[in-house]
């Protein structure tokens, strides 16, 4: 099959899809998952665009999104689309079932089974759904055959709730997808956004989270994007994001002691996320995040970049 680069291939799978979408769904209602992230968001603008408010998404915050996230998922689809969006806070659900656990695939498991948990209980609430719309892609279907990961976000709903599902991107590769959300009309900042795990800022908030320090990971992180967009490099590096380990290091306040935290930076280019490079990065922009970090976070006092390369340092520290 050709790869869709251009507005023209773009639209016309824009409405092969919603024809075809619109034959198969007919009267039904649609649920989706939608996290925000590339995959999800076009395929809600696909599915709204074929079946209209016959299409339900469901956007839990688990409480571990970048900072503007939610709002963003909210503005766009809900405000701008006209999306019939159900806005779930699950915010204190996962937070306290994470409390004190400091293993990372312990971490993972519980945001896993806990997202299925609520979307269950929120499709429970829907009345006569039918089927289920997913944002898989090919690497998902590739990465599963092999057996590297089980690409259904929602795959672990119980036998009384199996949908039909939908997956009108299930063919394309990442890049195309942004081709697709860029002819739908979605923003830059949704469409052109770099790789997100799905544990989200919980495995980057090191061993167990808590609260404070997750909430002081939010903002670094929020700085760290804003100086790399103001720069220049959004989009032209592949990953960056901020980290913050679960010990205090020393510092100096107001000529006394004191025991803060530590963020790391980091930034990787990459081409499969198999292996990364750590890119040369301008001192001044370094020293900029660095200033606004230690100015603006609370309880951090040292700032570091990582510059260790994927092998031997995995891309994410969990
Ligand atoms: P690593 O840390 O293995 O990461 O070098 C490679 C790429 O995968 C992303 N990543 C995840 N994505 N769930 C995800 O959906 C996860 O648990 C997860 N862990 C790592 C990481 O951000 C990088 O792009």
């Amino acid at each position: 099959m050709e790869r869709i680069t251009t507005p023209e291939q773009a639209q016309q799978f824009i409405d092969a899809q919603v024809a075809a979408i619109r034959e198969y769904v007919g009267n039904g209602k649609v649920l989706l998952a939608l996290s925000g992230g590339v995959d999800s968001s076009v395929c809600a603008a696909l599915l709204l665009k074929a079946v209209g408010n016959q299409l339900v998404c469901v956007h839990v915050n688990h409480g571990l999104l970048r900072k503007g996230e939610p709002e963003q998922v909210i503005e766009v689809f809900q405000k701008q689309l006209g999306a019939n969006l159900v806005y779930v806070d699950a915010i204190d659900r996962f937070l306290n079932k994470l409390a004190g656990v400091s293993d990372p695939e312990q971490k993972r498991k519980i945001i896993g089974s806990e997202f299925i948990r609520v979307f269950e209980e929120e499709a429970r609430k829907l009345d006569g759904i039918e089927f289920l719309g997913q944002g898989t892609i090919y690497p998902d279907i590739l990465e599963s055959k092999d057996g590297i990961k089980a690409h259904h976000n929602v795959g672990g709903l119980p036998e009384d709730l199996k949908f039909k599902l939908v997956e009108p991107v299930k063919l394309l590769y990442k890049d195309e997808v942004r081709v697709i959300g860029r002819q739908l009309g979605l923003p830059s900042g949704m469409v052109d956004r770099q790789p997100f795990p799905g544990p989200g800022l919980g495995v980057r908030c090191l061993g167990a989270i808590t609260r404070d320090r997750l909430e002081a990971l939010r903002e670094a992180d929020a700085i760290l994007r804003e100086e790399f967009a103001n720069a220049g490099l959004a989009g032209k590096i592949w990953q960056y994001f901020a980290v913050i380990p679960d010990f205090h290091s020393t510092g100096i306040k107001d000529g006394k002691r004191i025991f803060s935290w530590l963020v790391v930076l980091r930034a990787v280019n990459s081409v499969d996320a198999t292996s990364a490079t750590v890119p040369v990065l301008d001192w001044d922009l370094l020293f900029r995040i660095r200033d606004r970090i230690l100015a603006e976070v609370d309880g951090v006092c040292r700032v570091v970049y990582d510059l260790s390369p994927k092998p031997i340092a995995t891309i994410e520290y969990e």
